[in-house]
């Protein structure tokens, strides 16, 4: 399976939205990552409903929404509402949410992929109940809150760890990796055993998105 590569629009230029999401997609990204972030679950505060209702919208690639906020349960099908067709999954915070089969349940029977996402700190050991339940898990290879910020070596050591685990289990669910992922790393994850590989600043904050996604796509291969 060729590797998913989904710029996450965080990092974006939100003047120009529908132009970079299009420029991104022209560019060959798979999936569009987006940052749904609350202020209580981290220390930031980026864009909601509205935001997904419009990006829906411009005819984006599918959306993957990370959503990095409290009780997440009690927004997932207002995300998926707006989206509309365009979207892909929601992935919930495993930190957050206290109610996680049935929320991924109720994701799944609207037909829709259902992610838990763990952060640095949170072992895969949690995952043991999780991993039947789910179509993807994402690792955080940063402290959730904010693009820019350097990759966490040790999360190189856990996405190995967790493509074994996965080898068990009759569903496959896809690893994504998602924080510090720029060029000269990616690499490192794919080659840990990543599915799904997100980059904000990697992308958005380089001048040619064409030529950083087909060079991403080059060192995968390589
Ligand atoms: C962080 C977010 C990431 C972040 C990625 O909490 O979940 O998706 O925006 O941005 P970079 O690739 O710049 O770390
Ligand atoms: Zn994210």
């Amino acid at each position: 399976m060729s590797k998913i590569i989904a710029p996450s629009i965080l990092s974006a230029d939100f003047t120009r939205l529908a132009e970079e999401v299009n420029a991104v997609k022209q560019a060959g990204a798979d999936w569009i990552h987006v940052d749904v972030m609350d202020g209580h679950f981290v220390h930031n505060l980026t864009l909601g409903i509205p935001i997904v209702e419009a990006l829906s919208r411009t005819n984006p690639p599918p959306l993957d929404i990370h959503l990095q906020i409290e009780a997440p349960e009690s927004f997932s099908d207002k995300f998926i509402d707006a989206a509309g067709d365009s979207i892909l999954g929601i992935t919930l915070q495993y930190e957050t949410c206290r109610l996680l089969h049935g929320s991924l349940s109720r994701i799944k029977a609207r037909g829709v992929k259902a992610g838990v996402a763990i952060s640095p700190m949170t072992p895969i050991s949690v995952l043991e109940e999780v991993l039947e339940y789910v179509d993807m898990v994402l690792i955080m290879t940063v402290e959730p809150g904010f693009p820019g910020q350097k990759l966490i070596p040790s999360m190189v050591d856990k996405i190995s760890m967790l493509r074994e685990i996965i080898e068990d289990f009759p569903n496959k669910p896809l690893i994504q990796v998602d924080g510090g992922v720029k060029l000269d790393n990616i690499k490192l994850v794919s080659d840990a055993g990543a599915d799904s590989i997100v980059s904000g600043s990697g992308i958005f904050g380089t001048p040619d998105y064409a030529e950083t996604i087909s060079q991403m796509r080059a060192e995968i291969q390589s």
